[in-house]
């Protein structure tokens, strides 16, 4: 398997420099910084996409982040530091995926890693919603990611290196939930996507896994609770029904993207990681 994120002949080089020798150790870590893997994160101007740009960032990645809104971009490539650029991208627009994948690549020159995070929440009586609202869920959620990781697997296959790709879907891409049907079957496909692009993309050495997080800690989960006539009684609910006993953190999240993007795990393709808190286990 032939895994662009193999760090190991960057370490090989790494021999002792004689004491004082700073201006050879400044021009090695330049370089070293210069070869490091580059991912893409979609939908990093929020929520658990900017774990998982935090998350790659400290596991040594160079990392493109993209979403919508220009002033949250640009504060978490403040946040995050100079490893990091801001793409804007509407997903949803005709032709967007192929130009977000080569806006990434030209950012730092090379692409190995693709986190197709990006995605809307949808609620709703399933007997009232409309095509337009179905349409709008699976554009966002299902089609942009499906065309951005054939998009990237093009690039991945051109640099010859592997690469390593993850979408985030849910722990309800296999099970219902009342008033969930589309976001459901939105994340469903991706889900169906994931496995059936490992195969194809494998003898390119391109894995491609999913994780499916239960209910997470972002800003989203924050407003839905405080819509509620009592938050933290529902809070206590949502949590008593984890296994675990408690929803995930971003962090949670991030962590096992990290796992599935390592050289370290250059053996998995093809599979989905549950992050529920032992939820799907039930
Ligand atoms: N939070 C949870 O409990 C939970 C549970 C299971 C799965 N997930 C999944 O985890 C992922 C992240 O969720 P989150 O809660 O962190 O979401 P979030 O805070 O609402 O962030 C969503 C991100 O997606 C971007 N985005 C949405 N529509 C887009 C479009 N059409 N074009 C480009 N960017 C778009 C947003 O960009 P802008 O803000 O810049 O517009 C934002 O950066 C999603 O795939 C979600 O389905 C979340």
């Amino acid at each position: 398997m032939n895994d662009t994120l193999d760090t190991r002949d960057e370490a090989r080089d790494r021999e002792p420099l004689a004491p004082g020798n700073t201006i050879q150790r400044g021009t090695r870590m330049k370089n070293q910084q210069r070869e490091a893997p580059v991912a893409l994160v979609t939908g990093a101007t929020s929520g658990i996409g900017v774990e998982i740009a935090r998350r790659l960032v400290s596991d040594g990645f160079r990392v493109v982040i993209s979403g919508r809104s220009e002033e949250r971009g640009s504060r978490v490539v403040a946040d995050l530091g100079d490893q990091v650029r801001f793409v804007r991208s509407e997903l949803r627009e005709e032709g967007a995926a192929g130009r977000l994948a080569e806006a990434a690549r030209d950012r730092f020159g090379r692409l190995d890693v693709l986190v197709n995070n990006a995605a809307v929440d949808h609620t709703g009586d399933l007997l009232e919603v409309g095509e337009a609202e179905i349409r709008e869920v699976f554009e966002a959620n299902t089609f942009s990611a499906m065309n951005l990781l054939i998009a990237v697997a093009r690039i991945m296959r051109e640099q010859g290196r592997g690469g390593s790709i993850v979408n985030i879907t849910s722990r309800l891409a296999s099970i219902g939930v009342p008033t969930m049907g589309i976001y459901s079957a939105s994340k469903g496909a991706m889900l169906a996507f994931t496995k059936a692009a490992a195969i194809d993309l494998a003898p390119f050495g391109i894995r491609v896994n999913a994780v499916a997080p239960g209910m997470t800690r972002t800003p989203l989960y924050q407003e839905w609770l405080e819509r509620l006539a009592d938050p933290e009684g529902e809070a206590e609910r949502v949590a008593a029904a984890i296994p675990l006993g408690r929803i995930a953190e971003p962090a949670d999240v991030a962590s096992a993207v990290g796992f599935l993007a390592s050289p370290e795990n250059s053996y998995l393709t093809g599979i989905s990681l549950p992050v529920d808190g032992g939820y799907l286990a039930k």
